[in-house]
């Protein structure tokens, strides 16, 4: 009889043990059939979901891991129907349904790498849809979960409305550039971003700690020739990297870099690694600025095998076969994962002018929106 698929799922959680036990400090639960499955009485005792357990209200728990003893003992254990109920030798009762027994596991990854290929379908929607309609949101925003970014066309090309659109979905991260900012050429910029110049692809505010998660840039005007936003996945060229030249990536990820902004008002700076990688040895977070790291500060042995490793993911970045480039015409506006995605923009100059508004917020918020989307 197939109880079980493959990973570990309890398919018929309404079926009768045929036995149940404790052997040492675990609980045995024997299926006709000849299926066993084993739990800790620690896990077990530590997951009662009992109203003295959990709030039946909130779903928040009550009880204190710390407060257990580390092998509870069961005074007796027996089946009820397809539930298991279990008397603690403090008296305590607690009852479990067969699907106590499933490992949740990891989820798999929503992430999609991407390259130049994207660029004949990008995830764009329409603002008027966006604020309309929850289901265009939320395909819009399972993008951002899966790509790293989203374009939104047509929003009014008003002032302040990157703050508006940020509602949508979270909350603005406010910062010493205000709750937004101004990117156009000023006369005296305390930052690049407010020239001409081009930008090469970049994360956002590594030297804060912790840097936003996502940025957003809204066009309010944009007659200047040149001005072309660029995008690269910067997941996706880490695992380049990582496949050509596993000991260059493994460098990015072990020493720290520091970043820096000071101008009058202000001075941040932080030191994390250009590739920081989560327990499972994937990226999780991407911090690279050509304009905002200081000089490196390695043992003497790794400098040179640091800077190859450095340049080579900063030209595979530069690497026409990762970006992909779109113009933002008034009123339109882009988000990005600032772990993830790295964003920069064609120089502009001459005639006419560009004028975008940016802020942050963080990713927690667009999650938790997405999941509420998705109920
Ligand atoms: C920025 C930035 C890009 C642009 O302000 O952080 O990268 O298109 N601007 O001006
Ligand atoms: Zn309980
Ligand atoms: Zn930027």
């Amino acid at each position: 009889m197939a109880r079980l698929d493959t990973s570990n799922t309890l398919l018929a959680a309404t079926e009768t043990p045929e036995s149940v036990g404790v052997e040492s400090s675990e609980l045995v639960v024997r299926w006709p059939g000849g299926e066993e499955l084993r739990r800790r009485t620690i896990w077990l005792r530590d997951n009662c979901s009992c109203p003295g357990c959990a709030h039946p209200g909130t779903g928040e728990r009550l009880l204190d891991t710390a407060q257990l003893p580390g092998r509870p003992a069961a005074e007796s254990v027996r089946a009820d129907g397809a539930e298991i109920e279990v008397v603690w030798s403090d008296g305590h009762v607690s009852r479990y349904s067969a699907d106590v027994f499933q490992r949740r596991g990891r989820p798999p990854s929503r992430r999609t790498l991407w390259g130049s290929e994207l660029a004949d379908r990008l995830p764009e929607a329409r603002h008027e849809d966006l604020v309309t309609r929850d289901s265009t949101l939320r395909e819009w925003l399972s993008a951002v979960d899966e790509l790293g970014f989203a374009i939104a066309r047509g929003a009014p090309a008003s002032e302040g409305e990157v703050l508006r659109f940020v509602e949508l979905f979270g909350h603005v991260k406010e910062t010493n550039y205000g709750r937004l900012f101004d990117v156009r050429s000023v006369v005296n910029p305390n930052n690049l971003a407010y020239t001409g110049l081009a930008l090469g692809p970049h994360t956002d505010n590594p030297y804060r700690d912790p840097p936003p998660t996502l940025q957003l840039l809204h066009c309010i005007s944009s007659s200047a020739a040149g001005g072309e936003s660029t995008l690269v996945d910067g997941l996706a060229v880490a695992e380049a990297l990582r496949a050509r030249s596993p000991e260059g990536f493994e460098l990015l990820t072990r020493h720290p870099v520091t970043f820096r902004f000071r101008d009058a008002a202000t001075e941040l700076e932080a030191e994390a690694p250009v590739l920081e990688l989560d327990l499972h040895g994937d990226v999780r977070w991407i911090r690279y600025s050509t304009r905002a790291v200081r000089a490196f500060d390695l043992p003497e042995d790794a400098v040179e095998p640091y800077y190859d490793a450095y340049r080579a993911f900063g030209r595979m970045l530069a690497d026409p076969a990762f970006q992909i480039s779109f113009k933002l015409d008034p009123g339109d506006l882009f988000i990005v994962d600032n772990r993830r995605v790295l964003h920069g923009r064609t120089g502009y100059e001459g005639e006419g002018t560009r004028h975008l508004q940016g802020a942050y917020a963080d990713v927690d918020g667009l999650r938790s929106r997405l999941a509420v989307l998705s109920r």
